[in-house]
């Protein structure tokens, strides 16, 4: 086992963990983070997007070992726990219908805050490009650009915890 310390969602972990242990296994047993999900384990789905010192990752790529001394944040930090407001990425995809089952959805959202943070003002194609290693087998996907569009036109769509 090894010991790792590990900030998610603003709160610090000190914890033990195997050395084989992938940081969504990390988040989801042993933190209940279970809004990050897993769909494939193997990279493909971006189901298990998280954002790491602030980039988004998928978390099913990365060993929790390599998250010690970083920062995480998940879905379940992105809103605001103190006033329960949703980030402006969340309710976009709320007000655009931008899920249909929800399982892509954490996931979705962790990448598109990711992408507007590096491009606020993005254009259809670069949020389909931006988007492309999220998979989603229900909505076809034109929700989720325009939610993202709708997003990028309000003045943060960073974390606000
Ligand atoms: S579960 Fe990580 S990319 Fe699919
Ligand atoms: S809403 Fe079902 S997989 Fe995207």
């Amino acid at each position: 086992m090894t010991r790792i310390s590990v900030k998610v969602d603003g709160v610090t972990y000190d914890d033990e963990v195997e050395p084989r242990t992938l940081l969504v296994h990390y988040l989801r047993e042993q933190l209940g983070k279970t809004g990050t999900l897993v769909g494939c384990d193997t990279s493909n789905c971006g189901a298990c997007t998280v954002h790491l010192d602030g980039r988004s990752v998928k978390s099913c790529n990365v060993l929790a070992v390599q998250a010690d001394g970083h920062e995480v944040t998940t879905i379940e930090g992105l809103s605001n726990p103190a006033g329960g407001a949703l980030s402006p990425v969340q309710e976009a995809f709320g007000q655009c219908h931008a899920l249909q089952c929800g399982f892509c959805t954490p996931g979705m959202i962790m990448q598109a805050t990711d992408l507007l943070r590096e491009n606020p003002d993005p254009t259809e194609d670069e949020v389909r490009v931006g988007m492309e290693g999220n998979l989603c087998r229900c909505t076809g996907y034109h929700n989720i650009v325009r939610a993202v569009l709708q997003a990028a036109g309000t003045s943060s769509v960073g974390e606000q915890a």
